[in-house]
């Protein structure tokens, strides 16, 4: 029996072509491949299918004898996992897929997954960097390098993008993200996953595109990470839910839950979330994944009585595949030869899990993503650099150019540059660079470098009390002023200071929330310091969240935003500060001035009391201003542009057009966002009082003007209600256009 079954698995094997995989995709006769492989799984090869650990050791290397992963090991030998994460590179892959494919009963491919968020060898700005370009073809293309050499290191499927909306910038992983509009991340959501996944999906350079953390773990309360989330189903609805559907919409193949609560259920045994919405509304074909032990961690969320517990609730719900929690594996076969757990929803979780695995052509070729070759080649590949550095420069925003310090003349003398960030060449590679190497990134001072030699360099006070690694708190120097002398000295004989101030690589990031959000360690002290000596002073910005930087936006006379910028972070930085590149960039995500405003956003309700009559009874502080420090969607730019002409064409109701004359009034030419804003101003449930509804990034020369139009349909003027039900009521409808959030002109109309 077991040779003919054996047999009947080579033959099946044999069956699949990369041709009869495109023809099967089409035909569906993928789905009957999976059905007749099912048949012959017993119940603990299926189970296997749904349990993924991660790797502790190096699989070229020996295994730890009695160890936790010996015990992994030996589960991949018996058909036990269908997946693995943090296996990476060519002969590591190869390795563990020869276990699976040649030790096992049916020879079931592993699916190997990794944190491929921005970039692989090469890294890409972080993702809230790359947003701020609003240049969705950028953020496309920058997603297809990262897929191409993460492919070549072995990897068929990363945990991206993380598509989570969040209006706290406590959270650390807002730098994962695409800041806080839902219109603007549903773009950037369909833009990474069609960047991973490209148009075929059998291809050995594509990889399985991931949408998480389904759902709502970007408003965690007091901006903690991993805390409670308590938000009506119109904010779910209208705010965190839409890129997840435009990941579904760009067909996304898995879905990963998250470690938050939502409204008193843990995500991972959301029925409601999994199967309601994503399974049933939606139609998902792909597959659930949980997060690293989120099914494990709900009886710490007082949800589960215990990991058989867990097993049960997860399954049921509509979770897939376990990562790291040990329930499938252990619990699983128990609960469903009890019948607690039925077939189908194994039948469905494996068949889900399976079909992913035939579209990447994982069956016809296990090895396909192993070709040594191809990784020498590939792996910082000058075409991704040239785009790592292009995305880098897009995703600059300038913040403040008072008397146009900026840019900086090439023969500019006497510069002092000051601030440990200057040199550092590993926190431009931000938090997620799993697959990066260390000290990788090109630092300001080696950009600078291709610029001039006329510059001193001063660290000032050390910014970290001692060399810091992945899963530690970064120890910030909080009292050793050694070196402020030397730096207030040099700035005091420089004609321009360039000072890098802003956040360790890894205070953003998962675990990274921080109640306090100004210039970490002895930054401010410095900058005020300097500041004191000469006024001439550029700061760049780099920093993986929004900061209350107010201080500095009263005093300093230019600001660059350059967040994490990656491997190119230094020539990006040095190619805006001498004027080779305009910067265009606009934030995805308001600045608060001070933490006591958080959560602050654009797109927030009127409220019954929005301004003050002559009275404190309405809605404000008394020790600090409503107004951001800087709005959503603000950027400036080394031009201006003027808007005039606003107008609309109301003729055909179903499309009302919109245009606007925009004009650069500038001597330099220059990319900018023209944002299209609406407000439905009387609705069934409050609506903000203004929301995202389209945007078009232009590049004008001086002089040059240019008719931007949009068009407004459905699409764009409903909301959901509190059922999940779309509503488009008849009513008036502020619009507006601008340069950001706060700047825009306005006009109206009444939708029948
Ligand atoms: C982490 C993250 C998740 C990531 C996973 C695997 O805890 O929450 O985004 O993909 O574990 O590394």
């Amino acid at each position: 029996m077991k040779k003919l079954m054996l047999v009947s698995v080579v033959i099946i094997t044999m069956l699949f072509t990369s041709q009869m995989n495109e023809i099967l995709a089409q035909s569906g006769a993928i789905d009957k491949k999976v059905d007749s492989l099912l048949a012959i799984m017993t119940l603990e090869e299926k189970i296997g299918q749904m349990n993924q650990y991660s790797s502790f050791w190096n699989p070229t290397g020996p295994i730890p004898e009695g160890s936790n992963e010996q015990m992994r090991y030996n589960h991949i030998k018996s058909g036990l996992v269908g997946s693995m994460l943090n296996v990476y590179g060519v002969e590591n892959v190869r390795a563990v897929q020869e276990i699976a494919v040649n030790e096992t009963r049916l020879g079931i491919p592993i699916i190997f997954g990794l944190d491929v968020v921005h970039g692989h060898r090469t890294v890409f700005p972080i993702p809230l960097a790359e947003s701020a370009s609003w240049d969705m073809e950028a953020i496309e293309s920058a997603a297809r390098y990262a897929a191409v050499e993460a492919s070549a290191a072995g990897v068929n499927w990363t945990f991206a993008p993380m598509v989570d909306i969040s209006r706290d910038a406590r959270w650390g992983r807002v730098m994962e993200g695409a800041g806080e509009d839902p219109y603007l991340g549903s773009k950037i959501a369909m833009a990474r996953v069609k960047g991973f996944q490209g148009d075929d999906l059998s291809k050995p350079n594509t990889i399985a595109a991931t949408a998480k953390h389904l759902a709502g773990y970007g408003f965690p309360e007091a901006g903690k990470d991993y805390n409670s989330v308590d938000v009506s189903h119109s904010i779910l609805y209208n705010v965190i839910l839409p890129p997840f559907k435009a990941s579904l919409d760009a067909d996304v193949k898995s879905v990963m839950n998250a470690f938050n609560s939502l409204n008193g259920v843990p995500a991972t045994a959301s029925h409601f979330l999994q199967r309601d919405i994503l399974k049933e509304d939606w139609d998902f074909q792909g597959f659930v994944l949980s997060d690293w032990a989120s099914g494990l961690e709900m009886i710490d969320h007082g949800y589960a009585r215990d990991l058989k517990h867990v097993a049960e609730l997860s399954v049921i719900a509509g979770s897939d595949m376990d990562m790291e929690s040990l329930a499938y594996v252990q619990h699983l076969e128990e609960l469903v030869e009890s019948g607690t757990v039925e077939m189908h929803i194994i039948d469905d979780a494996v068949r889900r899990i399976l079909r992913v695995k035939y579209e990447l052509g994982l069956f016809e070729d296990p090895y396909k993503y192993c070709d040594l070759q191809r990784e020498k080649e590939l792996i910082y590949h000058p075409d991704h650099l040239e785009a790592a550095l292009e995305m880098a420069k897009k995703s600059i925003v300038l913040l403040k150019n008072n008397n146009d310090l900026l840019p900086l003349n090439k023969k500019q003398q006497n510069i002092a540059v000051i601030g440990a960030l200057a040199a550092d060449k590993n926190s431009p590679l931000g938090n997620w660079r799993i697959g990066s190497e260390d000290s990788t990134a090109i630092s300001v001072l080696e950009g600078l470098d291709k610029y001039t030699n006329d510059y001193k360099y001063v660290k000032g006070p050390d910014f970290v009390m001692e060399e810091t690694f992945f899963h530690s708190h970064v120890n910030i120097n909080q009292t050793d002023t050694n070196g402020f002398a030397e730096a207030i000295q040099t700035a005091k004989n420089a004609e321009v200071v360039i000072m890098v101030l802003g956040e360790h690589g890894f205070q953003t990031g998962e675990g990274r929330s921080r109640a306090h959000i100004g210039l970490p360690g002895l930054q401010q002290e410095l900058l005020e310091a300097v500041y004191e000596v000469n006024q001439n002073i550029v700061l760049v910005l780099m920093n993986g969240r929004p900061l209350t930087i107010t201080w500095a936006d009263e005093h300093i006379p230019s600001i660059l935003e350059t967040w994490q910028l990656g491997s190119q972070s230094g020539n990006a930085i040095a190619a805006v500060l001498f004027g080779d590149y305009n910067p265009g960039g606009k934030l995805p995500m308001t600045f608060p001035r001070s933490v006591g405003q958080i959560p602050i956003y654009y797109n927030h309700f009127s409220t019954g009391r929005p301004v003050s009559h002559n009275s404190v009874f309405w809605s404000h502080y008394t020790d600090e201003t409503n107004s951001p420090l800087y709005p959503f969607g603000y950027g400036l730019s080394y031009t201006e542009f003027e808007y005039a002409n606003l107008s609309l064409d109301t003729t055909n109701n179903e499309a009302i057009k919109v245009m606007v004359d925009v004009t650069n009034v500038g001597d330099v030419a220059g990319e900018e966002v023209v944002q299209l804003y609406i407000q439905d101003e009387v609705a069934s449930l409050v609506r903000p009082v203004k929301e995202l509804k389209g945007f078009d990034k232009i590049n004008l020369r001086p002089g040059e003007s240019k008719e931007v139009t949009f068009t407004l349909t459905d699409q764009e003027l409903g909301f959901y209600n509190n059922e999940g039900e779309y509503l488009v009521e008849p009513g008036k409808f502020n619009v507006m256009v601008g340069t950001n959030s706060a700047d825009v002109l306005k006009t109206s109309f009444i939708k029948k």
